[in-house]
């Protein structure tokens, strides 16, 4: 018989059935719970509410476990492309040869940007942040692409969307980098992996070539950010998706979302605190006590997670990736070794142990990105670029999911009880 929780409340007791996962991760299912008790849960950022089943991402936090569709991250960075995991994550299973260049070529033919988008994108302040930009013109997308407004989405017009946004938001993002620069945009090739592209399309110039070396470890760190299970911006994704409104749409929140600096947001925030620690002669023992100390307001930006509480094993390969490119390039950052010394002083502090606080994937993503010369306002939407596919994969899973529901969660009201409405004269 399959395992039931009982509740009582009062003189009864209710049985709620428990769900169980693959990984044998144990849900009890409340979705009846307030029309046979009157009751509701009440969990404040869903600490411990799952939103929905999904076979897509699983995370064992205890473990420091990360995989996709069953394959540990480790495999995939270490044997996979972006492009090619991409696909695991949208259709559920790694492509043969046949089925991946179909995929790529697919997602090459939507290489063009509407030219309204390239004026829209030539409107904003070259300093504007890359957030903002990416955030209002993929909603805008959707003024350009109105068939995706109307009508079922049939399959094959899901498939079309993804490949589509996977070719345009390499562009919006490389395109408002050069025009900062005041530089011609770049085309999309045919020719290079996805990450190998991105860095032709920002960077190329007379006699730039894509190092091998240098593009295979970025395509590492978009695909261990690919996807991350019911993360803020990933539930931001489906709960606007919940309402039927567009991609575009359900895309431009999750943008918006992962913007904070407690999520995405966070490896722009590393690298400026990293750099105020070096501003202030390098002492990042003032960091650490300024993080431990609960009247500053100040969180040791990198470190900690809601779901690893071990360590995050993307920031380990990360790391390790941060080594090879600094070697490649022949760089010697500072903020590396300031990095570093934090983390050994933070590892070693009770503070930081008690609490279970690890650098996570942010923590040295960063030095990466600045290395390759992509500026700090501009690392979260490298981040977002990362993320896509497991976005897209989620939106596709929630559509085709007949148990989805419009997302819309209760509360417990503490407001004022019912009162009589007062004259303006009488206040
Ligand atoms: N520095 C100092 N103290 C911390 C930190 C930190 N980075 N993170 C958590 N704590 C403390 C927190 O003050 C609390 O202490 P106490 O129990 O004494 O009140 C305890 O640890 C638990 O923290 P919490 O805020 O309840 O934990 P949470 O699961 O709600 O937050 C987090 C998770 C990631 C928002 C948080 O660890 C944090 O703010 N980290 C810094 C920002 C960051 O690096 N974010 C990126 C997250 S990973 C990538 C992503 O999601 O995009």
């Amino acid at each position: 018989m399959s395992e039931v929780v009982k509740l009582t409340i009062g003189e009864k007791t209710y049985e709620l059935p428990v769900v169980l996962g693959s990984e044998n991760e144990k849900g009890i299912d409340i979705s009846k719970l307030r029309s046979s008790t009157g009751y509701i849960t009440l969990d404040s950022g869903f600490m411990n509410t799952g939103s929905c089943q999904s076979a897509i991402t699983f995370l064992d936090g205890e473990k420091g476990i990360l995989s996709y569709r069953g394959y540990p991250i480790e495999d995939l960075a270490a044997n996979s492309f972006f492009r090619e995991t991409a696909y695991l994550l949208i259709y559920g299973q790694l492509p043969n040869q046949t089925q991946l260049d179909g995929f790529c070529n697919k997602i090459h033919s939507y290489s063009v940007l509407p030219e309204g988008i390239k004026r829209i994108l030539d409107q904003f302040p070259i300093d504007a942040h890359p957030m903002g930009v990416a955030s209002s013109v993929i909603a805008g997308l959707s003024a350009f692409y109105p068939e995706y407004l109307e009508g079922e989405m049939t399959p094959e017009r899901k498939d079309n969307i993804m490949a589509q946004l996977l070719a345009q938001v390499k562009m919006i993002i490389s395109y408002f980098y050069r025009r900062t620069k005041g530089l011609e945009e770049v085309a999309p090739s045919k020719d290079l992996t996805y990450a190998g592209d991105f860095l032709n399309m920002m960077f190329h110039q007379k006699g730039f070539t894509v190092d091998p070396e240098i593009s295979k470890a970025l395509d590492i760190l978009l695909i261990l950010h690919a996807d991350h299970e019911q993360n803020c911006s990933t539930s931001t994704v489906r709960v606007v998706g919940s309402s039927k409104a567009n991609l575009f749409a359900a895309l431009a929140s999750g943008i918006d979302a992962l913007w904070g600096q407690l999520h995405g947001g966070a490896n722009q925030a590393v690298l400026e605190m990293l750099e105020t620690i070096q501003k202030n002669g390098g002492d990042h023992k003032k960091a650490l006590a300024m993080a431990k100390d609960k009247n500053s307001n100040f969180r040791l930006m990198g470190f900690g997670h809601r779901v690893y509480k071990n360590f995050d094993p993307r920031a380990k390969i990360i790391k390790q990736a941060c080594d090879t490119v600094l070697n490649r390039l022949g760089i010697h950052d500072p903020l590396l070794d300031i990095a570093k010394g934090l983390e050994e002083e933070a590892l070693k502090d009770s503070y930081f142990i008690e609490r279970s606080l690890y650098p996570n994937v942010d923590f040295y993503s960063g030095i990466i990105y600045r290395a390759l010369g992509i500026p700090t306002n501009m690392f979260t939407a490298m981040f977002t670029l990362g993320r896509l596919p497991g976005w897209m994969a989620q939106w596709k899973e929630m559509t085709e999911d007949t148990a989805t529901k419009i997302a819309r969660p209760r509360q417990i009201y503490i407001g004022e009880q019912k009162r009589a409405f007062v004259p303006m004269n009488k206040r």
